[in-house]
């Protein structure tokens, strides 16, 4: 039965990569019978400028209604002053929440041909393959009360709330033990029990949890400042890591670093029964916005994760991770991931190049 993906270009880059994937989804259908029709919607700054919300109705129907969603990037300097309720930002929470994408899945992997694009020594990351399973519809992004407000002395006062229900760290953990299983059989929780009540719970589930019913899976436990520095100082003592929304945020970006270019990331966010958005790791980059010189290897390497986590489509998603393993040993490379005697190609021309090489 064909399936139907929602295409969500948002801003910045977003459309321009976007675009790349888009390409390369039509080839694999037109030369290998892939069998899925795509929509296109409008969300983040886009969306606002066009209906006054980053999540307008409309686009919150057919994200209900789709199979998957392929996700550009949202936000950009023109809408940072905003309200923070119509900020771009909020429409992609918003699809997070409402469609219960609890589970974020954010590979970082080292991509030999670009071993020379890491900050770090090359034998520190050299075969790095982390997955990073962030929580994505609780916590301090989502816990009320939250807000500002004024102080009897006048003087304001912002108030954030981390909160997790035992269901939902449970639900987490699962999906990291599962991970792990098809993996090296590593889970590390990453938390803050040592200061924080709530990560002291997040840790009593995790062992719990794991006890019952992945026995089979070692757990270990690593405060999220140590984890920080652990990324960077031996980041291959990781198989998969699991944790809270917001240190998933930041763990996930100096993961990503670690491999030298967040340009080559992607990621899924699914919910209990593998529906799932996938967008690339990296924003909506507006400093280089409209200039053709973006990477969309992060974009089409979702599209590939889409392919394989929610549509069944193994196979295609493996003609397109060959692809883009070919134009990288090719020598091709955008800006972000070029090195000296590479051939430097600008955004078009690198989803041209995997289109070819499908
Ligand atoms: C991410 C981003 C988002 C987040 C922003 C854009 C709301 O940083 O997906 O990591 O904080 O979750
Ligand atoms: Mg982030």
């Amino acid at each position: 039965m064909s399936k139907n993906i929602l295409i969500l270009p948002g801003d910045g880059i977003g459309p321009e990569i976007v675009a790349e994937a888009v390409k390369v989804l039509n080839a694999l259908k037109d030369r290998f019978g892939l069998d899925v029709s795509m929509d296109e919607g409008l969300v983040g700054g886009a969306a606002y400028d066009a209906k006054g919300h980053p999540l307008p109705q409309e686009t919150l129907d057919m994200a209900k209604a789709c199979d998957a969603i392929l996700l550009g990037a949202v936000g950009g300097y023109k809408w940072e002053s905003l309200d923070i309720s119509v900020r771009p930002e909020k429409g992609l929470l918003g699809l997070r929440s409402e469609l219960a994408l609890f589970a974020n899945l954010r590979p970082a992997i080292l991509y030999p041909q670009l071993a020379d694009a890491s900050s770090l020594k090359p034998e520190i990351v050299a075969g790095l393959d982390i997955m990073i399973v962030r929580e994505l519809t609780g916590g301090i992004y989502f816990g009320q009360p939250r807000g500002i407000r004024e102080l009897e002395n006048g003087e304001k006062q912002g108030f954030n709330t981390l909160v997790y229900a035992e269901s939902e760290i449970e639900r987490i953990v699962r999906v990291a033990g599962d991970i792990a299983r098809k993996r090296n059989s590593r889970v590390c929780s990453v938390d803050k029990a040592n200061v924080l009540e709530c990560t002291e719970l997040w840790r009593e589930v995790a062992i719990r949890t794991m006890e019952k019913d992945y026995a089979d899976i070692e757990l270990s436990h690593m405060y999220v400042d140590n984890a920080a520095m652990q990324l960077v100082k031996w980041p291959k003592q990781f198989d998969v890591m699991v944790t809270t929304n917001m240190f998933g945020d930041i763990l996930s970006d100096c993961a990503a670093m670690l491999t030298g270019s967040i340009g080559m990331l992607p990621s899924a966010s699914l919910d209990a029964n593998s529906k799932g958005m996938y967008e690339p790791i990296h924003g909506s980059a507006p400093d280089i916005a409209g200039k053709g010189v973006a990477n969309p290897l992060a974009t089409i390497l979702s599209a590939a994760m889409m392919l394989r986590y929610t549509l069944d489509q193994d196979e295609m998603a493996d003609k397109i991770e060959a692809a883009v393993n070919k134009v990288l040993d090719d020598g091709l490379r955008t800006p972000d991931i070029m090195s000296e005697g590479m051939q430097e190609v600008g955004t078009a021309a690198m989803g041209d190049a995997v289109v070819a090489a499908l």
